[in-house]
């Protein structure tokens, strides 16, 4: 297969390396809007550059993965899916809620599938979790808890234009969390704390967040965040229920310390950051879109199904602002 790739920064570099060692694809595409990134990428990995998304979009590819800053989500998906082509768009859907809505509103009626890249849905400890709960093996669940601890903050930039530690970083939980229990979220609790890096106070974010979640059955979610986690980066998924207990992420590499004595020490090379984390979870993220785009199965996360999680995310920048549980039909734009 023929694939694009639009955007070569921190991730889309990364991606690039994924992309080009997957077997069922035969030529990879790219483009940047820095010329430099653009030549770069195309020699470090025999992929083909091109000048713009325009080129990139006119030059006969069967897919397009999407890993362009969060404000240009929502326009370069409604380009592509407008050129008739099948699309894999990182997290989240768009800057903001309300502006993912409205793309959900313009894609009305084009059936060109979408995938949203949340790449937990395709790690194989997360899947197990999954598919125990679907099994019903935990009985009633009582409590979900995601966390996700990046080790150190992206740059100013990024933050800028990230919509802020819930819609960036707590995306990610708010998609497993429904995922995993299968329930949609009621309501929130959320409160946040700034004491990292200036530019957080200075563009109005905070760098560590916690937001408890109550969803439609009772089951109560908790979502801890930062952006500095000096040991490591620590994503875990865990599922309580009145029958048992299921993790996934508290494996030989999770960066935390047991202080019981006796206890054997912590890996001197903990997780550091997604690239190393996620790798098989982008591959299969990477097959599964193949298929898609191929035609063989649906999109496993369209836009609709993305974008609940940037409600959750508003409601809790609502929730945080204001001291109070807010709902999610009190921020949700139909
Ligand atoms: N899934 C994950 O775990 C994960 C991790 C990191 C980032 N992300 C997401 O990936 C996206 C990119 O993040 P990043 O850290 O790589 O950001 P980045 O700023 O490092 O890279 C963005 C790239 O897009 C390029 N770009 C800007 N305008 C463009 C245009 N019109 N056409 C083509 N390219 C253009 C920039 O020049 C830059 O190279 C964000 O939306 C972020 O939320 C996801």
């Amino acid at each position: 297969m023929r694939i694009g790739l639009i955007g070569l920064g921190r991730i889309g570099a990364f991606h690039a390396g994924t992309l080009s060692t997957i077997d069922a694809i035969d030529s990879l595409v790219v483009t940047d809007i820095l010329p430099e990134r653009v030549r770069q990428v195309a020699d470090r990995h025999g992929a083909e550059g091109v000048g713009s998304v325009g080129e990139l979009l006119a030059a006969g590819i069967d897919g397009v993965v999407v890993a362009a800053g969060t404000d240009l989500h929502a326009p370069l998906i409604l380009a592509c899916a407008e050129a008739g082509v099948p699309t894999l768009c990182e997290k989240p859907v768009a800057s903001d809620a309300a502006a993912g809505a409205a793309l959900l509103r313009r894609l009305a009626g084009n059936d060109v599938p979408v995938m949203m890249g949340f790449q937990r849905r395709y790690d194989v400890a997360m899947a197990a979790v999954k598919a125990a709960v679907d099994a019903g093996e935990l009985g009633r669940l009582t409590t979900v808890r995601s966390t996700t601890m990046d080790p150190e903050p992206p740059s100013r930039d990024y933050i800028a234009g990230s919509g802020g530690l819930y819609r960036d970083c707590g995306v990610h939980d708010f998609d497993i969390v429904r995922w995993v229990t299968g329930q949609e979220a009621v309501e929130v609790y959320a409160t946040g704390s700034d004491r990292g890096a200036p530019f957080f106070a200075e563009v109005g974010d905070v760098d560590t967040a916690t937001a408890v979640i109550t969803f439609a059955d009772g089951t109560l979610g908790v979502v801890s965040n930062t952006r500095y986690n000096g040991r490591g980066y620590d994503v875990r998924l865990e599922v309580h229920g009145s029958a048992d207990s299921i993790a996934a992420g508290i494996d030989p590499k999770w960066p935390m310390r047991d202080a019981t004595p006796g206890a054997a020490g912590a890996d001197p090379q903990p997780h550091r950051f997604f690239m190393d984390r996620f790798a098989d979870a982008f591959r299969i993220e990477f097959e599964t879109f193949l298929d898609v785009a191929a035609g063989k199965q649906p999109s496993p996360c369209t836009v609709a199904d993305g974008l609940e999680a940037d409600w959750i995310a508003e409601a809790c920048i609502r929730s945080a602002a204001e001291h109070r549980p807010v709902r999610i039909d009190e921020v949700r734009i139909r």
